[in-house]
């Protein structure tokens, strides 16, 4: 068995001696995020090891596959050993693994980017100590802290499981509207206990509702040389929780704005690889919303609509090799597929769009898939996205 190799070095792909060039790169999840990140490393000459619990998952095409629970020490172990390097596609790895992971090899991101990612407390909390800005909020660990926590705050708000919430999962809206009123005022008890109830209790956080212009997210990647590189901002729609739609162009105004708060983060936490952070324009202000410490749906549309996709530069970043340009190669967009999947014959009737199909069983509100579209101007993305919309369903609650 190997030690751990000093300063996390990675062996040069050098290929001398007649040796394969790329390198084995170990990655724990292996869904749809894990998927790409292997179509973009393969084209690059190395291979992968996914680990995942799931019988033939999206990434099993892409790289051999352990099946395995990922807290099973006797999997990571493996994992650790047999590659050269390890990252991860899924933010909720329990932390024991990734630790574990670390002390054997080098984990791209690191223990310390998923603790915060995976806490909404922390997350809050370590944004604050960044000096950003957040929707207002509270800590919530009983019923009474959502009544004093609506009372504080004020209506609407929204109720979210500190861990494991994705796609609105973990997730209520407390109304509190004028019917509060003769019970008792803002911070109605009863509809406080249902919430409570529907999280099962869990630690949570309350936030007070924004009333956004619009969410907006920034993807960016920090190599191991710490070169940053940031793609442009994204702006996303979201239906019934879950991501829709994103579009990027080029010179948003709160472009720059986005990258000084990635870079403080990314700096903060000497991170490595690609990092996502989604936020609400306000009164066209930024306030943070969370963040995922991995290649992110927001970022899907640079495959094909930017000149090196997020999933190529987190392989390169991981490795210490130079990151690639980021810049949309003109207007782009993207759309998820998610519970069923259009007619592909139809939507590649539409000029510019490319189909994605992670080869997942159709399930209400899964994401199956998406189409990124392209085009030379604003206008013309515009009516390619429209035509787009008119075969494919949101997704619905
Ligand atoms: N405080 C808030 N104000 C307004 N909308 C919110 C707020 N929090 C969440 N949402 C809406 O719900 C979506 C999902 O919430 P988010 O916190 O990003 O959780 P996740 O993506 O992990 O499910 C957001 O993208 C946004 O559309
Ligand atoms: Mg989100």
């Amino acid at each position: 068995m190997n030690q751990r190799r000093e300063n996390c070095e990675i062996p040069a792909a050098t290929g001398h001696r007649g040796e394969p060039a790329g390198l084995h790169i170990g990655v724990i999840g292996g869904g749809q995020l894990g998927q790409m990140l292997g179509l973009a490393g393969v084209a690059m000459g190395h291979r992968f090891t996914f680990l995942d619990p799931g019988y033939e998952p999206p990434a099993a095409s892409v790289g051999r596959h352990i099946q395995a629970e990922l807290d099973d020490s006797e999997a990571l172990e493996r994992l650790s050993v047999e590659c050269d390097v390890v990252t991860l596609e899924f933010e909720n790895v329990p932390l024991a693994s990734a630790e574990l992971v670390a002390r054997r090899n080098c984990l791209m991101p690191g223990p310390q980017a998923l603790a915060v990612a995976q806490d909404r407390l922390e997350e809050k909390q370590f944004f604050e100590g960044l000096g950003l800005g957040l929707a207002p909020w509270v800590q919530v660990d009983s019923v009474n802290d959502i009544v004093q926590g609506i009372r504080h705050l004020g209506a609407p708000a929204i109720l979210k499981t500190r861990r494991m919430g994705y796609d609105g999962k973990g997730q209520v809206r407390l109304a509190d509207s004028s019917h509060a009123a003769h019970e008792g005022g803002p911070g109605n008890p009863g509809e406080a206990a249902s919430a409570w109830e529907a999280i099962d209790g869990a630690p949570a956080v309350l936030e007070k509702m924004v009333d956004f212009e619009r969410e907006v997210s920034i993807v960016a990647a920090r190599s191991r040389t710490g070169e940053i590189c940031f793609y442009p901002l994204a702006t996303n729609l979201h239906r019934a929780g879950i991501l829709w739609e994103t579009t990027v162009g080029t010179g948003d105004p709160l472009q720059s704005a986005a990258e000084e708060a990635a870079r403080l983060v990314l700096e903060k936490i000497d991170y490595i690889g690609v990092l996502a952070i989604e936020f609400f324009v306000q009164d066209g202000r930024l306030l943070v919303n969370e963040m995922a410490p991995r290649v992110h749906n927001s970022g899907h549309w640079s495959l094909g609509g930017a000149r090196t996709s997020q999933f190529e530069n987190h392989i390169r970043a991981i490795l210490g090799w130079p990151l690639g340009d980021p810049s949309p190669a003109g207007w782009a967009a993207m759309l998820n597929l998610v519970g069923s999947l259009p007619d592909a014959r139809a939507v590649l009737a539409v000029p510019g769009v490319s189909w994605h199909d992670y080869g997942k069983v159709p399930r209400p509100r899964r994401k199956l898939g998406h189409l990124t579209v392209t085009a030379a101007e604003p206008g013309e993305l515009e009516s390619r996205l429209d035509r787009l919309k008119s075969l494919v369903a949101p997704p619905d609650a």
